[in-house]
Parts: C-alpha cells; structure tokens; sequence
C-alpha cells in the first residue's frame, strides 16, 4: 500500500534506474513524473543492459503497471524507438503502458528551436541534451502546446498544429519551409497516434485508483533536485520539477499520498552540461574517477565531469525532499583511492556558508572546504552485506549521514540488481522491507 518517491540528490545520474528497478519488483505501478527523453535510465538485468529515456523502467517487470504522468513531456519518434527496442527484446509493451492525456508532445520545431538557442548563447550556453525538452515546456508554460489527449481529437489538433507551424517557422526564420514542417509534424503525428491512442489514459485517476485499492506505487523521478527549474543552479537547469515536490504536479496526487521518500545519492558527484561544479575534480584525478566510473552520458554520450562528494548539496537535497532515506551508488569506484576529500561546506570571501546559495554569482566564488577521510583500498564490487564493508568504508558512509542528516539504508556496489547492500540501518533490516513488507516474488499476482 505504501507510494515512495525516488529522487536524485545531486546533478543527475546517480544511479535512480538500478534503485527504481529494484524497486520495481515489489510495486504494482511506476510512475514518470517529468522530464522527457533527455533522462538516461541505466539498468542491468540479468548482464544485459537497458537504457531508457522516457518509458518508465517498470516495464522491465512482468505484471507492473508503468504510467507517463501528465509531468513529462514525450517526443513520438523517442517514445516509439524506445517501444520497439524493448518488444524487440520481448519485453511486453501494451497494456502495461499508459501515457497521461495531459503531457506535452515535443514536436521537430522544439528542437530547431533549441539548436538555435543554445548556438546562440555561445559561450553562455545551458549545455542542454538539445532535445527540445526546454522549449517544450516553454510551450507549456505559455498555453500553447500540444498534449498527448489532442491526439484523440485530429480535426481540433490538425487546426492548432497548422497555426502553431507557422508561428514556429516564422520565429525561426525559415517561413518558407512552413509547409514542409508542416507535413513532417503531422506524418510524425499520423504515425504515432497509431501506436499511442491505446496507452492515452487520465493517468491521475489511475494512480488515484490504484492507491485507493491498496496497491504500490512508486513514483520515477529523472534528472535531479540540483537540475530543479525552481531549487537548481538556474539557469543550469532542466525546465522541470525533478523535486519529491514534483510528483505530485507530476503525477497528479495529493502530497497526503506520498509515503516515503528516497534519495539517490553516488558516493562522489557528477554533472553534465554548464554550470557550476563547486568540488570538481580537474586533471588526472577526475579522468581516474570518469574512466573508472563509466561516466559519459546515458542520454548523450557526453563526458560528466566528476568531483568530491558535496555535502552542502545533499544536504540541501535533504531539506528540499524530505529525505526519509539516502541510498548511496558507485561506492566501489572509490575503492583504490588511498585518501577521499568530502566537502563540509563552503568558503564565501572569509565567510562560513552551509546552506546551498540560490545567486549563481555567489556560487561560483564558493571554495570548497573539505574533510579527509582514509580510503579502504580493498575491492567493495559486488558486496551484498554491511559487515562485509571494510571499516573505512562505513566510516565514510558514517560521515556521509552525519553530513547530510538523512541515514544510509542502502548501498550499490555494482550495477547488478544483487550487488545492493540493503542491511544499513540500525534496525539491520532492509529499509525496503520496511516499507513494502517482505518481497513477494510477483507483486501484480
Ligand atoms: P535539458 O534537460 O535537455 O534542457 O538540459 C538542461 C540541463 O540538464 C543540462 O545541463 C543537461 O545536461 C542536464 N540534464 C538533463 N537531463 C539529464 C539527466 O538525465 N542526467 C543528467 N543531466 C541531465
């Protein structure tokens, strides 16, 4: 019965697909609440890797219900790959899937739109997956978009989409291929509402449903708090609420039906795209951790920048979700490392800063402090238990909570869904058991 919302703490790609894919198996529903295919949702199940960008990594499972919330925006050409790829696979896609009647269709003119921005932008750029996410969500904002229930209406879309055509190309200077686009976008549409009128549900009143009759639902979030459109280092930012916040805009529930909140959290920090990166690693250091930890976009292939793990950001993760748990990913990269630098808090000019600032201007001048703990230098891979942890290895976990102040339940230690340490806590048992009660081998039956 309960609903658990999981979060990314930091600038994203914490590790949220091995966590919600863990997860998965003992919910009924997983829910997208926002983002689009900009999200890159590593999982491994079984040595074979998936990615997913938009499909809700519940699909994997036989028997869960996954569920695109009115939150995201959805691209048909993205979503349609995406369904291929996994039937290709023999992974059921029908009746498991349903797409909100209210998110948002990215269409071709929001990328054409984006490239221009951010070319535009120079050196100033956001550093965007370039998806048409931000100009999406735009169109939202401003009451002109497109949404997935239009579908259902194709005289009404066919009227709005033949203006809005031309709005766009007048914008984007290219007036006279107007009816080119024109007919890309309704082919596109023509081709997708094929394959989506059966998955178009009030996704809201599913979830409500499925809440009233007892059922777990977990709520998906992508991208991360630091990526917030309101609470991240704006402008740097994703143009969502990836926030625990989030998923009730993005799901459409009440906040009184959010049970418990997790919070992704890799044992150093990553971002991609511009902006500020307090602890970044520069030089040898940092190729170290990115070769070691694989870290090159899911989404895009670009490399992330790495550094010390922050705790001023994940302490603000903590007050900004509402953190009941954190779970830690990609402990095992740091293992041959013999010193590990945490960052305490930060140095403004002379003056001690605790709380993540909201000016950009102040934050690029913030120095790192950073507390030094001994490494463990001795392989953590694929550990399933606590008391196999080397002992300066829960010294740095210990640090990490009293940091934070949100307790380690959880850790990875490989990308397998068995290489979790699940028996942190206090009580030695597992946070998931918990909250969910005992594992039952198919949740749905
Ligand atoms: P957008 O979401 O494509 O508009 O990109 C805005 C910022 O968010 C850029 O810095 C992207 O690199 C970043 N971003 C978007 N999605 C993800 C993600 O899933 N992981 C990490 N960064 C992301």
């Amino acid at each position: 019965m309960p609903s658990v919302v999981v979060v990314g703490t930091q600038w994203g790609d914490e590790g949220k697909g091995k966590y919600v894919d863990l997860l998965s198996g003992r919910v009924h529903v997983v829910v997208r609440y926002g983002g689009g295919h900009n999200a890159g949702h590593t999982v491994v199940v079984d040595g074979q890797t998936f990615i997913l960008h938009i499909v809700p990594s519940g699909i994997l499972h036989p028997g869960v219900t996954s569920v695109i919330g009115n939150g995201c925006v959805v691209d048909p050409d993205a979503f349609m790959t995406e369904v291929q790829m996994l039937r290709g696979l023999e992974i059921e896609v029908g009746a498991n899937l349903f797409v909100s009647d209210r998110a948002h269709l990215i269409l071709p003119y929001h990328r054409l739109q984006e490239e221009r921005e951010e070319d535009k932008l120079g050196n100033r750029r956001i550093g965007t997956t370039c998806r048409g996410i931000g100009p999406a969500y735009e169109d939202k904002i401003g009451r002109r978009g497109l949404r997935v229930g239009d579908l259902r209406h194709p005289d009404f879309l066919k009227e709005k989409l033949d203006y809005i055509v031309r709005e766009k190309a007048e914008q984007l200077g290219i007036a006279s291929d107007a009816p080119k686009l024109l007919a890309e976008c309704e082919e596109l549409l023509k081709r997708f509402t094929a394959e989506a009128l059966t998955h178009i549900s009030d996704t809201s009143l599913l979830v409500h449903e499925s809440i009233l009759a007892g059922k777990n639902v977990l709520f998906e979030g992508a991208q991360a708090t630091l990526l917030d459109i309101d609470h991240g280092t704006y402008p740097f930012v994703t143009s969502s609420n990836p926030v625990a916040g989030g998923a009730c805009t993005g799901a459409g529930v009440s906040p009184k039906a959010i049970d418990h909140i997790l919070g992704i959290t890799k044992a150093y920090i990553t971002r991609v795209g511009e902006g500020p990166l307090p602890t970044e690693m520069l030089g040898e250091l940092g190729e170290t951790i990115r070769e070691k930890g694989a870290e090159f976009g899911a989404s895009t292939g670009r490399p992330r920048r790495c550094g010390w793990f922050d705790s001023v950001v994940v302490r603000y993760a903590n007050r900004i979700n509402g953190l009941d748990a954190l779970a830690i990913t990609k402990l095992d990269v740091l293992d041959s490392l013999d010193e590990i630098q945490v960052c305490t808090h930060y140095d403004y000019h002379g003056e001690r800063i605790q709380e993540f600032p909201g000016e950009l201007s102040i934050l690029e001048e913030c120095k790192p402090v950073y507390r030094t703990l001994p490494g463990w230098e001795t392989p953590t891979a694929g550990l399933e238990r606590v008391a196999d942890l080397p002992k300066n290895a829960r010294a740095y976990l210990e640090a990490l909570e009293e940091l934070c102040g949100a307790p380690v339940e959880m850790v990875s230690t490989g990308p397998e869904r068995h290489s979790t340490i699940e028996d942190m806590g206090t009580s030695g048992k597992s946070v998931l058991d918990s909250w969910f009660g005992e594992p039952k081998k198919n949740p749905a039956a």
